[in-house]
């Protein structure tokens, strides 16, 4: 990923602080000539934990990728502190590899980047321990279930220790138990290893849980329609699940995206 907006302070002068990831006027128009998202400008701190929601088409997979360095802008500029390196990407379906046990499923991307053998090992280890799949190593895919694929993915994105972790609605396949768990996880994993978090949902609810702030999207083209913070301290967990502080939250954001729906036939 270019770097360019980002650049280290001149010799000598006081450093600002920079964002981890910053987009400036990017617009994504396809060959065929769909204008995926126009003219978006976001600036995300570091350490953040950012919701991106919207309709289905309003542009959030399109953007994150651009982010990711997967996909370019047609115009504008993105920047994310220290390139493409510390970023990891979780997919919506869990993309393992079914030859691979899971322990060899986390240790592709470490193998890679050519740790040895023996240390890649420990370190996919320690990172299957962290989503609760310690025991299950030698488990092939197949033998997993949905929510265990899906923990097996996120090790995979978080053993090279990313300072941005992308995620396109990696929970959305999930029943609901199995989603508030994986929440709590991802919640507790955040807070010990402090990673920039983006997540993609549809779920108004999933993001008021997650986020420090909810970055509403709107479609045709693709934009930011509404930026709402939900300024609420963690750890969160069924308190604030039940609590009437969340109930409001979900109903402003619930506001805010019908406002952003407004006058669709269909989402
Ligand atoms: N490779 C592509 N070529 C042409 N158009 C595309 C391409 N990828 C996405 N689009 C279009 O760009 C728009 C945004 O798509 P995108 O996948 O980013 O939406 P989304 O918000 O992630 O939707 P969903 O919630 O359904 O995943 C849509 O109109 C889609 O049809
Ligand atoms: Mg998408």
């Amino acid at each position: 990923m270019p770097d360019g907006l980002l650049q280290p302070a001149p010799d000598g002068a006081v450093a600002t602080p920079t964002a981890a990831v910053e987009l400036r006027g990017v617009s994504k128009r396809f060959r065929n000539g769909t204008t995926a998202v126009s003219d978006v400008d976001l600036s995300i701190a570091h350490g953040d934990f950012v919701s991106l929601l919207g309709p289905s088409g309003c542009g959030k997979s399109t953007l994150l990728r651009m982010m990711a360095g997967l996909s370019q802008p047609s115009s504008g500029r993105i920047a994310a502190s220290g390139g493409a390196e510390g970023i990891s990407f979780v997919f919506q379906e869990p993309t393992l590899m079914p030859w691979r046990s899971a322990l060899r499923n986390v240790m592709l991307p470490l193998r890679l980047s050519h740790m040895a053998k023996s240390e890649a090992e420990a370190r996919a280890a320690e990172a299957l321990a962290q989503v609760g799949l310690a025991g299950f190593e030698n488990s092939y895919p197949r033998a997993l279930s949905g929510g265990m694929k899906m923990r097996v993915s996120i090790a995979r994105a978080l053993v090279t220790k990313p300072r941005l972790l992308l995620m396109d609605e990696p929970f959305a396949a999930l029943d609901e138990i199995t989603r508030f768990k994986l929440n709590n996880d991802l919640l507790t994993l955040w807070e010990a290893e402090r990673f920039t978090a983006i997540f993609v949902t549809h779920s108004v609810f999933e993001s008021v849980y997650l986020s420090r702030r909810v970055v509403v999207m709107a479609a045709r083209p693709g934009r930011i329609a509404a930026d709402l913070a939900v300024d609420e301290p963690y750890p969160r967990g069924e308190e604030f699940r039940t609590s009437a502080t969340y109930a409001a939250h979900c109903r402003e954001i619930s506001h805010a995206l019908s406002g952003a729906m407004g006058g669709e036939a269909h989402a």
